[in-house]
């Protein structure tokens, strides 16, 4: 990426990408770093436009780093936010305490006679999350709003670029946040916007001219990251791209049809991989996730290293790169503090985050590693793609494995498939597709009683599943009317034979993960 405007320093806060999102919504690049890799930027000499300083669960009282090398530049803008205002409250004099009540969720604030900001009503509810404080602002500094406990929410330096907030104005539930956010960036850090949807099209199409006329081989699932990807790179790359389609067996319907359309109406290369047997020969008596999870990822590599031999000996074509569909949010999760003992808990192995071995020797290529997915979308549609393609819902790249309790078998594939085609059928006739995040059904390995016809059933359970989420990493289950719960229902168990059963998940994540496996 070029260089960017605005760094945000990570300091373990839940909604530093929000920063980044709503920054970037104002329309200036930014990006994330660690504090680490911020103080060896500054040391070499590379200074953002503005630096932002994040929340953080820890406390300052515990932190005995120096914060000279950034504060101490006069010129440079910069925002703290709840961590970063106590960091700015400590560092320049202040006295930040230990709080014994805290400020957590809902807040109102008010601006002091010596402020306002233009289009912001004179008091706004706004997102807390502190339990320290800063009690006494430093002299340099004029404290600008307060809470309705009396608490300092925001301070502003009098002869510098500094800003404080204690609350989150990245977060939805502070409704002017981005008022306040974009006030910072115009009025006080003074920067001019760089961040549009051209700007990011530009930036991703230069990614892709570097591979030059090398071969490129492109794992496509033919949802929106792949296809965004494959999109782009095509317009660069043309006939040296070649896209391999896994048909897995463990698809549902509309993945069919998808591909189809996509094989008609696109100028992409789409070589669709029969590998059916392959997985399911594999999967045969397996019901641990996990392993589950292994041995399709381990099947999807194996693949893909037959492929690249095959086109070596077959058509002489060697591929030097592979396009993966990556996003940042897959790129910061492993730099992030967000860390548990010194390591990452792994809750479910993401098989298509990892890539391919590196005995395949190919190099990556990921336009997309700096965008959210929100982004990608907007490229999406920047690119002509049709809505209805950019905007599916996501699905796992194991697919229905992890939606098939227990070991998998035909049967239990077949119903999976057909109840979760019904369900989609039903979501888009009742125009509900768009207002769920993801909405799928898992078959349950039980039994339970019926009645059919006239006699007794004894048949297995279809689970609904469909979820409202921003990100996937929190969700809340969907609460969609219960006609349409019926409608969907009473086809499941009318015509998928083998059902007898519909219940719908009403967990949200946490504690519950969105898939089931
Ligand atoms: P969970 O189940 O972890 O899912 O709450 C969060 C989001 O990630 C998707 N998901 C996956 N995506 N490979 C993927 O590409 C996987 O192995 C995988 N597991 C879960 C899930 O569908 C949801 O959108």
């Amino acid at each position: 990426m070029k260089h960017t405007k605005v760094w945000i320093v990570d300091f373990g806060s839940q909604y530093t990408q929000l920063i980044t999102r709503k920054t970037r919504e104002l329309g200036y690049s930014s990006e994330i770093i660690t504090l680490d890799e911020c103080r060896t930027r500054f040391q070499n000499n590379l200074l953002p436009e503005c630096l932002i300083i994040s929340g953080g669960p820890q406390s300052v009282f515990e932190d005995k780093n120096d914060y000279t090398f950034m504060f101490g530049h006069r010129d440079l803008p910069i925002l703290g936010i709840c961590y970063g205002m106590q960091l700015l409250g400590k560092h320049f004099g202040g006295v930040v305490e230990k709080g014994l009540i805290g400020e957590y969720g809902h807040a109102d604030i008010h601006f002091t006679s010596l402020f306002n900001i233009p289009n912001c009503p004179q008091t706004m509810s706004v997102w807390m999350s502190h339990s320290d404080h800063v009690s006494t602002v430093p002299s340099s500094f004029d404290i600008v709003m307060k809470s309705s406990n009396q608490l300092v929410a925001a301070i502003k330096h009098r002869d510098r670029p500094i800003m404080g907030l204690q609350f989150h104005p990245e977060v939805e539930h502070s409704k002017q946040g981005k008022l306040v956010l974009d006030y910072f960036y115009r009025e006080i850090a003074k920067i001019k916007t760089d961040w549009n949807a051209e700007e990011m099209l530009v930036e991703a199409l230069n990614m892709v001219k570097k591979v030059g006329d090398k071969k490129v081989l492109c794992a496509f699932s033919g949802g929106v990251d792949s296809l965004v990807a494959a999109m782009l790179a095509q317009k660069v790359l043309g006939e040296n791209l070649y896209c391999f389609f896994v048909d897995n067996g463990l698809l549902r319907l509309q993945d069919y049809h998808h591909i189809k359309k996509l094989q008609e109406q696109t100028y992409l290369k789409i070589e669709v991989i029969d590998a059916k047997k392959d997985f399911y020969d594999a999967l045969k008596g397996v019901d641990d996730p996990e392993k589950k999870r292994k041995i399709i990822g381990k099947i999807f590599i194996d693949i893909f290293e037959a492929k690249v031999l095959e086109y070596q000996e077959k058509f002489q074509i060697h591929f030097e790169y592979l396009l993966q569909g990556t996003l940042y949010p897959d790129v910061i999760e492993s730099i992030s503090p967000h860390i548990v003992g010194g390591k990452s808990v792994t809750i479910k192995s993401h098989h298509n985050v990892g890539g391919l071995p590196d005995r395949m020797k190919l190099k990556l290529l990921e336009p997309l590693r700096f965008l959210f997915k929100d982004e990608v979308r907007e490229m999406g549609m920047t690119l002509g793609l049709n809505r209805e393609w950019v905007f599916r819902h996501p699905f796992p790249g194991p697919g229905l494995g992890v939606r098939i309790l227990g070991a998998i078998d035909h049967d239990s594939i077949r119903m999976v498939q057909e109840s979760d085609q019904i369900l989609y059928e039903e979501l888009l006739e009742a125009k509900l597709y768009h207002s769920t995040w993801q909405a799928f059904t898992v078959f349950l390995p039980v039994k339970t009683v019926g009645v059919k016809g006239d006699g007794r059933a004894y048949e297995n359970v279809i689970c609904l599943r469909m979820v409202n989420s921003s990100d996937g990493m929190t969700a809340n289950w969907s609460h969609f009317p219960h006609e349409f719960l019926e409608a969907v229902s009473r086809r499941i168990t009318n015509e998928v034979k083998g059902i007898t059963r519909v219940v719908y998940d009403i967990t949200s994540k946490p504690p519950g993960t969105i898939e089931w496996e």
